[in-house]
């Protein structure tokens, strides 16, 4: 899945490598992340899924290779350079990373006041907005060692969401969370995807999450793109690793 021939891919990774310790990690990969669609990065671990997902928006520099975001090269760019083209790109990391000093309020706004939004009253309706979205409406007060694992990852989705970005970038979204909760975090993805046409990039070990959201899905395997297409081709593929790890979900254990 290409996305509209007319609209530019939002990321374009052209033969990324890169070798952390004396390992190869990313050994050439290249993709599109078309805009406005939702891209899933599947691979069993170590595959080399969240090492992709931190050169997206250059937490991370290839080693060789180029990673454009929006047409530019982030490879070359200063930390200054950078944070523009991060202000557009929103990121739910795996475990939730929220800053444990902070109440959620405070965490939801961060960005906000990062971009340099001083007045309260416009940071407080914006938090109550996104905080109503993930639905934890007044929970401001809230420190977030007094937060369930969800909660901390809905806190954390509406930090992200806070800045208004084009795209988000979700590592393992619902991992250890109950299927309940985790059902409930991939239909307020799909929902935002709906309501709001972002760009998303999502790494999961959860078949389910992905076909709910997946316009296209990414299957890597030691630092290589074994497929990339749609949800329906990766079911007809028949390459043993993509079948072992379908199988494997078959199975429950995911
Ligand atoms: N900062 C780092 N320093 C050294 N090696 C790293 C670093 N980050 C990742 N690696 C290595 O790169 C490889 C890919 O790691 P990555 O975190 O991308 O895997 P993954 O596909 O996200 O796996 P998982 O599903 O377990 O999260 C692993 O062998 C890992 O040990
Ligand atoms: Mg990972």
């Amino acid at each position: 899945m290409s996305g509209d021939p007319d609209i530019p891919p939002f990321f374009e990774v052209r033969d990324l490598r890169q070798t952390l310790d004396g390992q190869e990690v990313l050994r050439g990969v290249s993709l599109d992340v078309p805009t406005g669609k939702t891209t899933v990065i599947l691979g069993g671990s170590g595959a080399g899924k969240s090492v992709l997902l931190r050169h997206l928006n250059g937490l991370m520099k290839p080693l060789a290779g180029t990673v454009k975001a929006l047409g530019t090269d982030l490879g070359p760019l200063s930390e200054k350079a950078l944070r523009p083209i991060r202000r557009r790109i929103g990121v739910l990391f795996q475990d939730g990373a929220l800053f444990d000093s902070m109440d959620v309020g405070a965490n939801v706004a961060f960005p906000l006041r990062e971009q340099g939004e001083r007045d309260p009253a416009v940071i407080a309706a914006r938090v109550d907005e996104v905080l109503s979205l993930v639905g934890l409406r007044h929970q401001e007060r809230k420190m977030p060692d007094a937060l369930s694992g969800g909660m901390r990852k809905r806190v954390s989705l509406a930090r992200a969401l806070a800045a208004r970005p084009d795209c988000l970038l979700y590592d393992e979204p619902t991992a250890g969370l109950d299927p309940i909760l985790s059902e409930n975090i991939t239909r307020l993805i799909a929902r935002l995807q709906s309501g709001f046409h972002l760009t998303s990039v999502m790494v999961t070990h959860h078949l389910g999450s992905m076909r709910f959201v997946a316009d296209q899905v990414v299957f890597l395997k030691d630092g290589v793109v074994r497929y990339a297409g749609d949800p329906g081709g990766l079911d007809r593929s028949d390459d043993p690793d993509i079948r072992e790890f379908l199988s494997a979900d078959a199975m429950g254990r995911e």
